[in-house]
């Protein structure tokens, strides 16, 4: 009896310390891959991110002009302008999943 407790324990610690990794990883690839033109906060007031032209992130009208499938098509297939290369793809850097919980990031901005 008691070690069923014990295993009970052990596995809801588990799921719990599974959860926070996922969320601590959003982050880390955020800060790693979108941070340095997208900015910390979304808004893109970075070096980067003013040459490439990113735009603020934080605005719910801009955010209206696509949706999640198009983020992460986005995301997969990167941005080009008259054949220059203003995001780069990502989907051979980033797992599906990976990319689906940066598009969610994305909108956690204009909240
Ligand atoms: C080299 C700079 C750069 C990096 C790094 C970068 N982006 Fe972008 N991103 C841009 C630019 C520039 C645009 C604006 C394209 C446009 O609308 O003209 C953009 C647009 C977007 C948009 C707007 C949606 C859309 O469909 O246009 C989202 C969302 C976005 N980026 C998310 C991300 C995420 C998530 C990452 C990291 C995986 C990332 N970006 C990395 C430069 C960058």
């Amino acid at each position: 009896m008691k070690t069923k407790t014990l295993l009970l324990v052990t596995a809801a610690m588990l799921l719990v310390g599974t959860s926070t990794l996922r969320a601590a990883d959003v982050a880390e690839n955020w800060t790693k891959h979108c941070g340095s033109c997208h900015g910390a906060d979304g808004k893109a007031r970075t070096k980067a991110g003013r040459m490439a032209g990113a735009k603020d992130l934080t605005d719910a009208a801009y955010q209206k002009q696509f949706t999640d499938e198009q983020i992460l098509q986005r995301l997969m297939d990167g941005v080009t302008d008259k054949g220059k290369e203003k995001m780069k793809p990502f989907k051979a850097v980033l797992s599906d999943d990976e990319l689906k919980a940066l598009v969610a990031k994305v909108r956690t901005f204009a909240k």
